[in-house]
């Protein structure tokens, strides 16, 4: 960018101070009947300057209009930067980021991101809010859906798999968008999973669990960063210099474009620590925020502060360089129209549609099954039950972006398409007795239940996520009908349903799949594709194991059944449900113990783990699978298991594959008593296998030495 610093100087000199604060200024667009659009006033606004950022507008001819206004009509000229959620896709859907997530395919993830990039940019969008790097391990909170799951590897390689898709190594192309790394940091921990309440987790949470992921999309050059709406200990995020100025822009680096939250710099009054606008603006704009969404507080406040001497122009200076540096970046100076100019070339979309197919296949994940799948291409009578089974629109899950209900698919059409000989009765579970009669009259069921896409996502926690009542006293009277069950959960979340469990022959977490979710689920229950996914996360078995995941550390009571004062309920197994990782196929894998290339290594030296791998079912199929490490013996307590590195091998029945990790001793270091990251000498266990479940890793020893 350092070849654009002169146009940027250039255009500093000429900026008054509003003009300066409308390029820190976000609008949000007006909504009417039709959608969004850009009323009077605030078309007038961006022609007077007063602002350099527009959210939720669609459509390329209002997009395109806006521009004009901004780049013939302003005194400046300065192009506009159009921004939305396109989380998952644009037009075409793909799988909520959490169930993308359990295909544990980064080449997948980066695909879908270029696809939802060159859909948005058509319709003139440039930047996006995604992706979402929240680790995220309580289920209570709604926006676990739209994060990689509980384990940091997982969400820092899913963070550079987005950035890549989204931006490619071009921002200038005018199907490139601007990525956005949200939301910093910890979001995920708010108190009791309830939204936007405040969080508080240690130094060693943050550095080990909450930055890796947003340190990776720095690392890939991602463009913006946006704050969380949350406090943490007592420092809203949207005013945490520490975090964003002292971490992100001088530890790791970060030169891009800071973006508040919705309204967030405004909320630091309710938060008690602004008492006006005035105040809320010095406090963001000090601690590094660039653009202030919405709120309207920059414009506002920040001329009194100013004055005031509380915030200094120098600070503002360098926050429109930093937008005025990204708009060129994205080509938007040179080319204002290039996003949105041209319709998409023949053919994108169709492709797009074979993606969203392919992704939502990998992203399923079968939780049990007692051989009831694959069905049998014979399979004569087909009962499609449940509020999920023709629901397209809710396939979609939340921020659905310009998604419609009338281009996805839904699972009854779906298995009718993967059972064009069946017969297949359809009953939406509403009359229960017309749903028992569907079920009595069919050689199997797939019931499809869990949640619609407004139970999940932004403001949607629940202290309960459980399937809804009357869903489950219709799957009740479905099981009375003694008929194979295959149980379809569509959520954004793992659903507590032990009964659920207890009764169907298979159940398959479906997330929300997307506009192709029916056809994925048609693909994958004949067998005619092999199955996959993997749960990024842990599945609980009670809501009151809550948060819960695989990379606990070890306490000085650990659970013993014949001690009682040990670490665990008096009511409930600590155990899951179901681990992180686990995730059925239609054959069986054999793993051999891992085996690694040297027994010690030096700081910097690598390591190569070799495991053999051999399918022994009857079916080809694709096998995840998993290294992690643990570190007995340290001078401060390590997880049980940290993933390292994760993979997916292709076998044919009776084959043997050998899958080759490469690690460096970089892999074993640690944040230190002081947050200082070290290599620490001694013995590494090294744990291969198809989940997080310790009974079923094999292992193999290395070991550390310093020298000093
Ligand atoms: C959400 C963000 C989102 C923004 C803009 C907020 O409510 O927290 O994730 O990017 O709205 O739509």
């Amino acid at each position: 960018m350092t070849e654009d610093a002169p146009r940027i100087e250039a255009l500093l000199q000429a900026m008054t101070l509003e003009d300066k604060l409308g390029q820190l200024t976000m609008i949000r667009a007006d909504f009417d009947a039709a959608g969004s659009t850009l009323l009077a006033p605030k078309l007038a606004e961006i022609t007077a300057g007063h602002a350099g950022s527009v959210l939720d507008l669609r459509g390329a001819t209002a997009l395109i209009a806006a521009q004009k206004a901004a780049v013939e009509n302003s005194r400046l000229k300065i192009p506009l930067l159009f921004t939305l959620d396109v989380l998952h896709g644009y037009r075409t859907i793909f799988p909520v980021p959490l169930g993308e997530a359990a295909a544990f395919d980064p080449d997948l993830w980066e695909r879908t991101a270029r696809a939802a990039s060159v859909e948005a940019a058509a319709d003139g969008i440039a930047l996006t809010y995604a992706p979402m790097l929240d680790v995220a391990r309580d289920p209570r909170w709604g926006r676990i859906v739209e994060s990689a799951g509980e384990d940091a590897f997982v969400t820092a390689r899913f963070a550079e798999a987005k950035v890549e898709g989204f931006q490619t190594d071009d921002l200038s192309r005018s199907d490139a968008l601007a990525a956005t790394a949200k939301h910093f940091a910890g979001y995920a921990a708010v108190n009791a999973g309830r939204e936007y309440a405040s969080a508080d987790f240690s130094q060693r949470t943050f550095e080990e669990v909450y930055l890796p992921p947003f340190a990776a999309s720095v690392n890939a050059g991602v463009a913006a960063i946006m704050p969380a709406f949350i406090e943490m200990a007592g420092v809203p995020l949207t005013a945490h210099r520490a975090l964003l100025t002292g971490v992100l822009r001088e530890r790791l680096g970060f030169d891009g474009v800071l973006i508040s939250d919705f309204f967030a710099v405004a909320e630091l009054i309710k938060h008690g620590v602004a008492a006006d606008a005035a105040e809320a603006a010095a406090l963001a704009l000090n601690a590094g925020v660039d653009i202030d969404m919405a709120s309207g507080t920059y414009t506002d406040g920040l001329p009194e502060v100013l004055a005031r001497g509380l915030v200094r122009i120098e600070t503002i200076d360098a926050a429109v360089r930093r937008v005025l540096a990204l708009k060129l970046a994205l080509g938007l100076f040179d080319k204002p129209y290039a996003r949105g100019e041209h319709a998409l070339a023949p053919g994108t979309i169709d492709a797009h549609r074979a993606l969203a197919r392919e992704a939502a296949r990998k992203s399923i994940v079968l939780l049990q099954n007692n051989g009831v799948l694959p069905l049998s291409a014979q399979t004569g009578r087909l009962a499609v039950i449940g509020p999920l089974a023709d629901a397209p629109g809710e396939m979609l899950g939340p921020w659905r972006a310009a998604g419609e209900a009338s281009e996805a698919v839904s699972f009854l059409e779906g298995v009718k398409a993967a059972f064009p000989h069946a017969v297949v009765f359809h009953a939406s579970g509403a009359d229960i007795a017309a749903a028992l009669e569907a079920a009595r009259s069919a050689d199997a069921v797939i019931l499809c239940i869990g949640e619609t896409a407004n139970m999940s996502g932004e403001a949607n926690s629940r202290a309960r996520p459980v399937v809804p009542d009357a869903q489950r006293a219709l799957a009740e009277a479905v099981f009375g009908a003694g008929k194979p069950v295959v149980a379809v959960l569509t959520s954004g979340r793992p659903l507590i349903a032990p009964w659920l469990f207890e009764k169907a022959d298979a159940v398959i977490a479906a997330w929300f799949l997307g506009s192709e979710a029916g056809n994925a689920l048609g693909d994958i229950l004949g067998g005619a594709v092999s199955l996959s996914g993997k749960l990024p996360l842990s599945w609980p078995l009670d809501a009151g194991q809550i948060p819960i995941f695989y990379g606990e550390r070890p306490t000085g009571r650990p659970a013993d059944p014949e001690n009682h004062d040990t670490s665990k309920y008096i009511d409930v197994p600590n155990e899951p449900l179901f681990p992180f990782g686990h995730g059925l196929t239609y054959t069986r894998f054999d793993y051999g113990e891992p085996r690694a290339s040297a027994e010690t290594l030096k700081p910097g030296e690598c390591l190569t783990v070799e495991v053999d791998i051999t399918n022994i079912g009857g079916m080809a199929a694709e096998e995840i699978v998993y290294l992690f490490i643990r570190d007995p013996l340290a001078s401060v307590t390590r997880p049980f298991l940290e993933l390292k590195a994760f993979t997916k091998i292709k076998t044919l029945p009776g084959e043997r594959a050998t899958v080759r990790f490469a690690l460096t001793t970089a892999d074993f270091s640690f944040p230190d008593a002081d947050a200082v990251r070290r290599i620490e000498p001694g013995e590494i266990e090294i744990l291969t296998g198809p989940s997080a479940d310790a009974a079923l890793l094999t292992r193999c020893r290395v070991r550390v030495v310093t020298v000093d």
